[in-house]
């Protein structure tokens, strides 16, 4: 199934390496841990005593000399001296009492235990989700372009939520339940510790079912994630290209994309249930056995001798009771393991290095130079450079057009400006200092950017113009903005002007809308060095013609550097680059270039004659 190039998780992390470093999110909360395990650890030994009320009970119906009486028979008579009452009448009033307060006791117990530990569950995993949203916004390029946007979704829905389901389920079980295990063997150790022999036979097996399940457990958790992401990334892709789905007829493949990938995750989590089914019948019954063999020695005569009938009673219930936790450890282990499989893939994610931002220069606003130098770049994974040995200098103030045939290189060149990508080789500064050396922010706020593909907000028209830095922007400003983009017209005829919310990516606009909006946006931004990736490739002649009028006042005074294809929109561009195939071809005015009678007049005259 999955066939989708999937970013290999760095060495997977060893099982203590992945505790310890869960535990790091714990640590916080510590104090509210030890109360959750205090409250755990009252509700234990609330069953303990339940079993230990059996002795009180039956020693009062069949009192036996040589026993001394159990804990809770004890504490009654430290309570409440029974006096000259008899014993059945004594227990007649204390055994129904001790259990009412037992069970208060158990109750407050399980209250503290489960709500404190809920509450660090709650926090671990708002701290892992946020983690993980806020390492997207400082990953890398290469990390968005080694995963898909479904599969890197998935991980902050899906994954996210296994860990909550293991850190609120499991970890609840695992504290209150293995407490409660330790309470009861330690009472019958303290009762018997010859019996309890037995269990140290089974318990290995025990160990033994539980390593071997866990770590198939793991596998199918593993796989399951995938195959969630595969999900999540289809169902994205068919919803958004709704329409190219249904025109171009590929139904059937979405289908059986989707289909493949729910299929391996229904096989997988079948398995995973298999071994779930499975493991937990198979420790029970090596319980059962082990209380089979316990019992047979336990009624052995020479046995029997030192106990009371209520002794006997007490110890069994104590080991009946083991059933149900160690059920449910049993049966907590798939949640578990699902949990860690997903911490596993988070903290691989978050492992993943930053953008590099070591550079320390800041400056308030460039002059806008642009010196590029011997500079390449390949994009990783490709062979073929995409820019090779471009050397471009561009001094503050001009007006530099970049053209060239689909492909060429352009788009490239500005993901490098704005430090996207870092070079292969050669350099690019701006005002004389290299690019790596700014502060990566500082640097991104010289630039103002409309790209090649517009990005919308689903958010209102003032706060898509007046986005990022610019919230805040007078009302005034943003429509001089929008004026200039060209853009008022068409806003004042929306529902509700600049107050009128956006669909997902601006749905709902025209694609020339759109740029204009995302025009708006650059011009309101007011950064030193201007760059307009086709900025106006969706627009009609009018409308293309209207703003660069408007444009001619922004553009003074500030670099800017314009890509397009339709090349009469450049002509009077200060400087005109040419790039093919990742080269600089020539460099001139439009005069100049259509003299020279290279791929620059060839794409003119041919722009023409279509
Ligand atoms: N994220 C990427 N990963 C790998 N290769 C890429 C990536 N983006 C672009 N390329 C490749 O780099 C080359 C240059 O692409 P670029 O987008 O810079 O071209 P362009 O000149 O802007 O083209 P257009 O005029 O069509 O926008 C192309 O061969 C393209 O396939
Ligand atoms: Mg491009």
């Amino acid at each position: 199934m999955v066939n989708r190039p999937q970013v290999k998780l760095a060495n997977r992390q060893s099982d203590w390496h992945l505790y310890a470093r869960l535990m790091t999110y714990v640590a916080p909360y510590w104090y509210i841990f030890l109360f959750s395990i205090l409250g755990y650890v009252v509700y234990s030994l609330g069953n303990v005593l339940l079993a230990d009320m059996m002795q009180f009970l039956l020693d009062a119906l069949s009192p036996s000399e040589n026993v001394k009486p159990g804990f809770v028979a004890r504490a009654a008579h430290a309570v409440y001296s029974p006096g000259d009452m008899g014993a059945q009448e004594y227990a007649r009033i204390a055994v129904p009492l001790t259990a009412v307060a037992l069970a208060f006791m158990r109750a407050m117990g399980f209250f503290v235990g489960t709500y404190f530990m809920n509450h660090i569950a709650r926090n671990l995993v708002h701290a892992l989700r946020c983690e993980l949203f806020d390492k997207m916004l400082v990953a890398p390029s290469s990390y968005y372009d080694g995963h898909s946007s479904g599969v890197l979704i998935s991980k902050i829905t899906y994954n996210v939520e296994q860990v909550t389901g293991a850190a609120t389920k499991a970890l609840k079980i695992i504290v209150r339940e293995g407490l409660t295990i330790v309470a009861l063997l330690s009472y019958m150790i303290y009762l018997n510790w010859r019996l309890c022999l037995v269990f140290f036979v089974v318990a290995p097996l025990i160990a033994f079912v539980v390593t071997i399940v866990g770590k198939h457990f793991r596998r199918y958790s593993r796989r399951i994630q995938d195959s969630m992401g595969e999900v999540t990334q289809v169902s994205s892709e068919s919803i958004g290209a709704y329409k190219e789905v249904r025109i171009f007829g590929g139904q059937a493949h979405q289908q059986s994309l989707f289909h493949n990938a729910s299929v391996y995750n229904r096989s997988q989590s079948l398995k995973l249930a298999f071994a779930e089914a499975v493991s937990t019948p198979v420790i029970q019954t090596l319980l059962s056995s082990a209380l089979a063999v316990l019992i047979y020695f336990a009624m052995a005569p020479d046995v029997m001798e030192g106990f009371s009938a209520g002794l006997l009673v007490a110890f069994l219930t104590a080991a009946a009771q083991l059933g149900k936790p160690v059920r449910q450890l049993s049966s907590i282990q798939s949640v578990l393991q699902r949990g860690l499989a997903a911490a596993e893939d988070i903290f691989a994610q978050l492992d993943y290095d930053d953008e590099d931002d070591s550079g320390t220069v800041q400056v308030d606003r460039a002059r806008g130079e642009i010196s590029i130098s011997k500079l390449s770049f390949a994009y990783a994974g490709n062979t073929e450079a995409a820019l090779k040995n471009i050397s471009l200098t561009i001094s503050p103030g001009q007006t530099v057009a970049l053209v060239g045939r689909s492909g060429s290189g352009k788009s490239t060149l500005v993901n490098l400006l704005a430090r996207f990508y870092a070079p292969s080789s050669g350099s690019i500064s701006l005002d004389g200092i290299e690019l790596q050396d700014y502060q990566l922010s500082n640097l991104r706020s010289q630039f103002s950017i409309v790209s090649q593909n517009v990005s919308l907000f689903h958010d209102t028209v003032l706060h898509n113009i007046a986005y990022g830095q610019m919230a805040g922007a007078s009302e005034a400003a943003v429509r001089k903005a929008a004026e200039s983009a060209y853009a008022l017209e068409f806003i004042e005829n929306l529902p509700q002007g600049f107050e009128t919310v956006l669909g997902e990516d601006g749905a709902g606009l025209s694609g020339g809308q759109r740029q204009r909006l995302a025009i708006a946006r650059a011009i309101l931004k007011d950064a030193p060095v201007l760059i307009l990736d086709e900025a106006t490739s969706a627009l009609d002649n009018e409308s293309e013609y209207r703003i660069q009028q408007a444009l001619e006042n922004i553009m003074l005074g500030r670099t800017t550097l314009v890509i397009a294809h339709r090349l009469s929109t450049v002509e009077h561009a200060d400087s005109i680059v040419v790039m093919d195939n990742g080269e600089i071809v020539a460099t001139g005015s439009h005069a100049q270039l259509l003299e020279q009678g290279g791929l620059y007049s060839q794409l003119y005259h041919q722009e023409f004659t279509d």
